[in-house]
């Protein structure tokens, strides 16, 4: 039996009609947008307060003393200032997305912090945002990178996180919830015991956020980052959000204006944080459009929105299970934002642009986190995402179309 929100709720009819992306038509049929974990459509609110910056104050931030940049620095600095209190507070650095924010604590805090033998722990969920830049980054400092391992449903227990820490880690960067898999990790209790031990925490935040509220002061991370564009914001901007004191100890990871306080041919001395990690024009409009994002899940509700999201992925979870020769990977018993799946005989390329002949949006392949699916046994999934305000009708038209692409496949 289905628990998920029907269309026919006034208020996620109100919802999705402030989506535009969500009206359109793909092959001639509706679209039913379950990619979410790859990027989330943009509400009107965010498109507005973005087209109000370009088109009404398109000027430079903390630079200009005519009113446009007034307008945009003040602009951009509440936005900050309301993302990071949606974070229930701390420091924000704004960055591309969790990619960039990754990279800038590997360049910045890792380069300072690490040394020969040093070791950096992270899950064998994790993204290669999430692995890349500390294999860089062992390459330069002489580190090791070691993995916590999942059990065979895809799930992170404290206790193999736990054993796998030892005298020598000194980092442990781990995601809240696998964009792959779905897996939600007992982040706060792998951080707490970390930091019990002296290590430095990072959580990958990108998958948490469009899914759950987040708290971050009670994570308890050293550092917590993600993507706007996970979160019904613009691409391009994310962040990291730290304490004062980690940001203030760390040095600065670009040179250029903006970062700086003073500058002459001997020596540079720093701005302040957050603009110590902010070098060149930073993405504004971007940033404004966050801010809208986060005023506009903010109404919504976070918990709201995890209540509806629970129900969905329940209701996926067992059209899909109902579904000859589909195969679910990944079967986690806590599960947000995504569900990864195989049909016999299919490669899931095949599965994903079947589907969108149906106006069907999935993604398909790797997922950016080739070695979780290979610790489970698969080189690629299908992988359906939903979002609070995808509804159960579409879900119901999504198990049709699969039943149908098995059919026609054979
Ligand atoms: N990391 C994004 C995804 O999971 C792109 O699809």
């Amino acid at each position: 039996m289905s628990h998920a929100p029907a269309s026919s709720c006034p208020e996620l009819h109100a919802i999705r009609a402030g989506i535009p992306a969500l009206s359109r038509r793909v092959h001639d049929k509706p679209l039913i947008y379950l990619d979410n974990a790859a990027t989330t459509p943009r509400p009107q609110a965010v498109i507005d307060a973005v087209l109000a910056y370009e088109s009404t104050f398109p000027a430079n931030v903390h630079r200009g003393v005519h009113t446009l940049s007034g307008e945009a620095t003040h602009a951009y600095e509440d936005a900050r200032r309301r993302i990071a209190a949606f974070f229930g507070g701390g420091e924000l650095v704004f960055t591309r997305g969790t990619t960039e924010a990754i990279n800038l604590i590997a360049s910045s805090w890792g380069e300072a912090a690490l040394g020969e033998g040093d070791e950096i722990l992270i899950s064998a969920l994790e993204h290669h945002a999430n692995i890349v830049p500390w294999q860089l980054l062992c390459e330069r400092r002489g580190c090791h990178l070691r993995i916590a391992d999942v059990d065979d449903t895809g799930a992170l227990r404290l206790d193999a996180a736990t054993a796998a820490m030892t005298d020598r880690t000194r980092l442990l960067a781990m995601t809240g919830v696998s964009n792959a898999l779905g897996t939600v990790t007992p982040i706060t209790e792998i951080c707490r015991t970390a930091r019990a031990r002296g290590i430095t925490t990072l959580v990958d935040g990108a998958q948490m956020t469009p899914h759950m509220p987040v708290d971050v002061a009670a994570i308890g991370c050293d550092f917590f980052v993600f993507s706007g564009h996970k979160m019904y914001a613009p691409t391009g901007i994310g962040g990291l959000v730290s304490s004062k004191a980690m940001l203030d100890s760390m040095p600065p990871w670009q040179g250029g204006g903006d970062m700086i306080r003073t500058v002459s041919f001997a020596e540079s001395t720093w701005n302040d944080v957050p603009w110590k990690f902010e070098a060149g024009t930073p993405n504004i409009g971007g940033a404004i459009g966050l801010g809208a994002a986060v005023d506009w899940l903010s109404t919504i509700g976070m918990d709201n929105l995890a209540n509806r999201e629970a129900a969905l992925l329940g209701d996926m979870v067992s059209r899909l299970e109902s579904i000859d020769r589909v195969q679910i990977v990944g079967t986690p018993t806590q599960r947000a934002g995504a569900i990864s799946f195989v049909i016999e005989g299919m490669h899931p390329a095949d599965v994903g642009a079947m589907l969108d002949r149906h106006g069907v949006a999935i993604r398909a392949g790797h997922h950016c986190a080739q070695p979780i699916l290979e610790r489970l046994g698969h080189s690629a999934t299908a992988r359906i995402a939903p979002a609070f305000y995808n509804t159960s009708e579409e879900l119901e038209a999504t198990e049709v179309a699969i039943r149908r692409v098995i059919d026609v496949f054979g």
